[in-house]
């Protein structure tokens, strides 16, 4: 398949692109790193983006941002962020990635262990998280030509939790995360929230 994935260079971008670039022909997309760049939150990037890229069978998001902080201290921009960032961005990925998309295709939208499991900091990155959820359960009832839609919702990475200076060992591989992404692409499954760690015991 040839597969547009984004955020290729991050710490799940870069477990996705070593579980799938044997058997797949990936195009590696970042606003900074990667063959073709393009921020999410920018529509514009991303009509042109598509149109460089065009034909494609699948799109994985493994990118978007939204901000951490407590509810008093998060300010209009800090919401603002997700919002056209994580939530937004993989939306319109969908919107405009579509009439491009082979039939039979599929998108991977990234969402987060915070949706459901809220922590006091998370207050704008749960919003997002369950909005990119509800979203793709609702675009799959709609989309054409039998494309289908899920959403990986990875728990803490351990290389993240490491990078921060916390315990890797209560984070998940990104290479088992990575597991999730590689199911949505190469299964038949549409509309469903895979759950990362639920990956954890096929290694
Ligand atoms: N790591 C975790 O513990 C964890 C847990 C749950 C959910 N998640 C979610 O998983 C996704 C990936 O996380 P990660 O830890 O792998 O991130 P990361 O290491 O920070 O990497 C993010 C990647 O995405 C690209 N990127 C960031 N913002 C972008 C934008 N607006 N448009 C296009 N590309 C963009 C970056 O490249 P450029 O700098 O070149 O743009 C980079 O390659 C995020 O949505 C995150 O919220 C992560």
């Amino acid at each position: 398949m040839r597969i547009i994935l984004i955020g290729a260079n991050g710490i799940i971008g870069r477990a996705i692109d070593h579980a799938m670039s044997e058997s797949h022909d990936l195009i590696r997309v970042g606003r900074t790193s990667g063959d073709l760049h393009a921020d999410i939150a920018k529509p514009e990037n991303l009509r042109v983006l598509f149109e460089n890229a065009a034909p494609y069978d699948a799109v994985i998001c493994a990118a978007g941002e939204a901000a951490f902080g407590s509810l008093t201290g998060l300010s209009d921009k800090d919401f603002q962020l997700g919002l056209n960032s994580k939530l937004m961005g993989q939306v319109n990925l969908v919107r405009l990635g579509l009439s491009s998309m082979s039939d039979g295709g599929s998108f991977t939208l990234t969402s987060g262990v915070l949706a459901h499991h809220p922590i006091p900091e998370s207050a704008s990155i749960s919003i997002v998280n369950a909005g990119v959820e509800a979203f793709a359960k609702a675009a799959a009832l709609g989309l054409p030509r039998g494309i289908r839609i899920n959403v990986v919702s990875p728990p803490w990475v351990s290389e993240t939790l490491k990078a921060l200076g916390r315990n890797p060992a209560s984070g998940l591989p990104a290479s088992v995360v990575a597991k999730a992404y590689v199911a949505s692409v190469e299964g038949r499954m549409t509309g469903e929230v895979l759950d990362a760690q639920a990956y954890a015991g096929n290694a």
